[in-house]
């Protein structure tokens, strides 16, 4: 796997994949790689030619009290993960590749973002749409890959690709779990083992959900209400948000008659976790 420290190093990678006549996949993360991640890197193997990741922990999507300085960085244990996965070349670019001196344009996605992490995270989206179009722009994939663990992200991604017209298209895959439900993600790292005991809570409240939406129940609220007792029995009292909304709009609706999709977000010990299931009637 080819490292590629600075913004020439990639344009040259990208330069020559184009002339060899591949087709490049992307991958964008912050590190901290777990299976859920490379369950995207195998995908993008599987349907492109050369498949390029990149780790950047971007400061721009953090808020003040966030946690960006704490967040996990595993650099080493990274690039053995990427080699083994068969990924081709990783970008790790500086703080100035991505926003050199003067930068002050943002990507500003309209009503996707506003609620939910929007809502609970102000100026998340923003910094999530600029860095991903900035890595866009330098990297010009063809393809690029995001988990569905972050829903989200991913139709705040997905609107901005379509809305601005970006040559690429963007595939979502299904999460990873655990053994017992919990949805891989880099912050479970800071999960103590009483934390790690209750997290496993947020999968069982969205499988509760699934179990009535499955016997017919299409009151969003009733819904929302189940998922959060199951939460709170579990001792999660620190909740963002239980809402059952549109798949596509992220929009309340008044009756589920469309098989909504249920997001949780919720602070377990010092961990804020998301995670979110479409209800499907079987
Ligand atoms: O999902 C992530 O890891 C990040 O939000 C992303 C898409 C890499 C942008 O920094």
């Amino acid at each position: 796997m080819e490292l590629l420290t600075t913004r020439q190093a990639l344009d040259q990678w990208v330069e020559d994949a184009y002339r060899a006549g591949h087709r490049v996949g992307f991958v964008p993360t912050m590190g901290a790689l777990h299976a859920g991640h490379i369950s995207l890197f195998q995908t993008a193997r599987q349907g492109c030619d050369r498949v390029i990741g990149s780790i950047f922990v971007n400061p721009t999507q953090f808020g003040p009290n966030e946690d960006f300085q704490r967040y996990p960085r595993t650099l080493e244990q990274d690039q053995s993960l990427l080699e083994q996965a068969g990924c081709h070349a990783l970008f790790l670019p500086a703080v100035v590749d991505i926003y050199p001196e003067g930068h002050q344009t943002r990507v500003q996605v309209g009503a996707l973002a506003e609620d939910l992490c929007g809502r609970c995270r102000p100026g998340h989206f923003q910094g999530v749409a600029t860095v991903v179009a900035i890595l866009f722009n330098l990297v010009r994939p063809r393809v690029a890959y995001f988990g569905l663990k972050d829903y989200q992200q991913f139709l705040v991604i997905r609107r901005m690709v379509d809305d601005l017209a970006m040559p690429l298209k963007v595939v979502g895959l299904p999460t990873v779990r655990e053994a017992d439900g919990l949805a891989m993600s880099s912050r479970n790292r800071y999960l103590d083992e009483h934390a790690r005991a209750q997290a496993a809570a947020l999968f069982r409240a969205l499988k509760r959900a699934q179990e009535l939406y499955a016997a017919g129940e299409e009151d969003p609220a009733a819904l929302e209400a189940t998922a959060r007792a199951v939460l709170t029995t579990a001792g999660i009292t620190r909740i963002d948000y239980v809402a059952a909304r549109d798949p596509e709009t992220l929009a309340p609706m008044v009756q589920c008659k469309k098989n909504p999709v249920i997001l949780i977000a919720a602070w377990v010990g010092s961990a804020r976790l998301i995670d979110n299931r479409q209800l499907i009637r079987n």
